[in-house]
């Protein structure tokens, strides 16, 4: 019997919360538009995340720093429309959160009023962290993202492993303890040593969700476009993926427009 829209119980940073406090494990996954987030949803991810790696993915950047705060609305709304269960989470883009708190609490009522989801994230430690009291302070719920933070790569120089020094490590753990208590739901941990994360995931109270990160955290996330194979020249260790949509998407465009070519499509059974 199929569960009426409804009655059926949507995700709450509550309940993540309780998810981690039974040892249960949270799924999450990126979505950017109306299609995907549905077939998502429908599976019963816990969290959607419209990440900012939409600039990647969607618009074809090498890198999540040119998307705008209007874009990320724009891929909010249409995943908003979406959903019936999971929890909402919208990336604050490069540029919308650093300068300064007001401005950052600006961005983020924009996002939450102007789209409907349920809660933004942004990327740092102690860097941002007046700018995540301000936005908590309105009442909007945050998630924190630490380790590799791909807003920073022009500083960093290189997508690899993060944390792997112990002086980093160190600030890694202290800005984990700073989110958590200035009131982050949840943290995103993006491609550090697994020992590591699974200190972190227990170093505090609150759910902590990993990219790259090992199984010894409370959660796993991945861009959903590099889990089904959209995506096929990224390649790293950790990501897993569940199908190669790039050939067999271009294996039915190959026949469709073979179809075409030789009359067979449209057959008369696909007339008027
Ligand atoms: O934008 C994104 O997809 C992300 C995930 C990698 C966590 O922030």
């Amino acid at each position: 019997m199929s569960v009426a829209k409804k009655d059926i119980k949507k995700m709450t940073t509550h309940q993540l919360q309780e998810m981690k406090n039974r040892g249960e494990k949270i799924s999450m996954l990126t979505a950017y538009d109306y299609s995907y987030a549905r077939i998502v949803d429908d599976a019963g991810i816990d969290v959607i995340l419209v990440g900012d790696s939409a600039s990647n993915v969607m618009a074809g950047h090498d890198s999540t720093l040119p998307i705008t705060l209007d874009q990320m609305i724009y891929h909010a709304q249409s995943v908003v429309r979406a959903i019936d269960r999971a929890l909402i989470v919208v990336d604050l883009p490069f540029g919308s959160y650093q300068g300064n708190s007001s401005e950052a609490l600006r961005s983020a009522i924009r996002i939450m009023k102007e789209s409907g989801a349920h809660s933004v994230k942004l990327e740092g430690g102690s860097e941002v962290i007046d700018s995540v009291k301000r936005i908590l302070s309105a009442g909007i719920p945050v998630m924190g993202h630490l380790g590799l933070t791909p807003q920073s790569i022009y500083k960093f120089g290189t997508y690899t492993v993060r944390a792997k020094e112990i002086e980093e490590a160190a600030k890694l753990k202290e800005d984990a303890k700073l989110l958590e208590e200035a009131g982050c739901f949840a943290l995103v941990l993006e491609k550090i040593p697994a020992t590591l994360a699974t200190e972190v995931a227990k170093s505090v109270n609150i759910p902590v969700i990993g990219i790259g990160a090992g199984n010894g955290v409370d959660g796993q996330v991945l861009v959903l476009h590099d889990m089904l194979g959209v995506t096929k020249e990224f390649s790293p260790r950790f990501l897993r993926r569940y199908l190669n949509l790039y050939e067999e998407m271009k294996g039915a465009v190959s026949e469709y427009i073979k179809d075409v070519k030789s009359l067979d499509f449209p057959n008369d059974k696909e007339q008027y």
